[in-house]
């Protein structure tokens, strides 16, 4: 049986499926995935009904999105032997979680998140003002909670996001979590631990709630762990009882930020789709090479003998994602020198970026002639997804009186 705590160990996120995918998504995300799916119980999603609060319009591009989506995670060496890779449509609890939020989210909360109004502003050719876009950011606090999930790897525009679900845990546990003989049942879950451990849990509790002592906290939930002979509801109680609030049914997650990515586009800009400067994962080589050998330098180099400032040069951007010091020391001695020229300068960066693509791109290959294949992690990956959805489902009906 897992804990709280050892549930907070869960991370869990999502993606909008946006097709395939870019250098600018595999430096700024999928290389954390990649790091985070061998150290924690990881659940990766494709969000399918976020992408429908914006377009709803023509949602005919979405399955082949998602396809290709997925194809890309797993091409970047995402493992579906460690992680659970699924489709949030396929997991509907989703949506019932989400629904029964609803019932305790004031409305504005929702309208003074951020990006609500951020988004209307940005997409002005969309009619924004429907009531499935203001749910937006409850739909992903649903998609969080639903799996008890501790740590949520987002970009910094989805703070806030992870904020308000916080937020919203803490207020349904605040009104769901107070059973009417609440102490009595921590007393009697902590009886259950046995005498001497009851007596420390006792000290330690104390010493946290009176002197807020961090270290106590962090004992006690440690020994609440390691107990084996009580059950999940007891363990909730018992967390809540050591914090001085009521049962914890669905524990607070807390954002791991991702670093913007240091991917630049091909013009200097950030990468992204909308700017039409990126390299896809699964460009052909020829296309890669040429793209880069066609990119501006510092507008200052017009002629061979003019010299540079590589700080002035989106392939200098490059050099600091792919190069050692060896080479930026040459690129930055001979571009100021003019003793290179700009091509001289983007071979070892075109060398890098196809080195890093062909093993891609080979995968690509390999998942693309295997539509069953994929079709079946997805399939493995929504049953794993729903069993956990399902129980957590059981614990908030329960909470909510949903129970004839
Ligand atoms: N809103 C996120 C984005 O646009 C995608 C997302 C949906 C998500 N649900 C989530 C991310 C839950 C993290 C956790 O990128
Ligand atoms: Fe840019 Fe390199 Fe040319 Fe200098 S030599 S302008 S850094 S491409």
């Amino acid at each position: 049986m897992t804990s709280v705590s050892a549930q907070h160990a869960r991370v869990l996120s999502g993606m909008r499926p946006t097709g395939r995918l870019h250098l600018g998504h595999y430096h700024g995300v999928l290389k954390n995935w990649l790091e985070l799916q061998h150290e924690f119980e990881c659940f990766f999603f494709v969000a399918d009904w976020h992408a429908l609060t914006t377009h709803y319009e023509d949602p005919t591009q979405i399955p082949d999105s998602i396809r290709e989506m997925v194809i890309d995670w797993l091409a970047a060496g995402i493992n579906p032997g460690s992680a659970t890779l699924f489709v949030q449509s396929r997991v509907p609890e989703h949506a019932e979680l989400h629904l029964l939020l609803s019932m305790i989210t004031p409305v504005g909360w929702l309208e003074r998140v951020p990006t609500y109004k951020d988004q209307q502003e940005r997409l002005k050719e969309k009619d924004l003002a429907t009531y499935g876009f203001l749910g937006y950011p409850l739909l992903q606090s649903a998609d969080i909670l639903i799996y008890k999930a501790g740590r949520v790897p987002v970009g910094e525009d989805q703070v806030a996001h992870v904020e308000l679900t916080r937020e919203i845990a803490r207020r349904f546990n605040h009104i769901y979590g107070r059973e009417p003989d609440f102490e009595t049942k921590a007393e009697e879950a902590k009886r259950k631990m046995g005498k001497k451990s009851a007596k420390q849990f006792d000290e330690l509790r104390r010493a946290y709630q009176e002197r807020g002592d961090a270290e106590a906290l962090a004992v006690a939930r440690a020994m609440l762990d390691g107990q084996a002979n009580l059950t999940v509801a007891d363990r909730e109680r018992l967390f809540g009882f050591l914090e001085g609030g009521g049962r914890v049914i669905l524990p607070e997650p807390v954002p791991l930020l991702t670093k913007a990515s240091k991917m630049p586009g091909l013009d200097g800009q950030k990468m992204s789709k909308s700017y039409g400067n990126t390299i896809a994962l699964r460009d052909e080589p020829a296309h890669v090479e040429k793209a880069m050998r066609t990119m501006p330098t510092d507008p200052a180099r017009v002629r061979r003998t003019d010299p540079g400032e590589p700080e002035k040069c989106p392939v200098w951007q490059f050099h600091l994602v792919y190069s050692d010091d060896g080479v930026r020391d040459w690129v930055q001695a001979g571009c100021r020198s003019a003793g290179i020229g700009c091509l001289d300068c983007k071979r070892p960066v075109i060398e890098a970026v196809l080195a890093e693509l062909a093993p891609m791109r080979e995968r690509v290959r390999e998942f693309t002639a295997q539509p069953d294949l994929v079709r079946n992690v997805l399939n493995e990956g929504c049953e794993r997804a729903r069993a956990v959805a399902r129980e957590t489902m059981e614990e908030v009906r329960h909470a909510m009186s949903l129970v004839f």
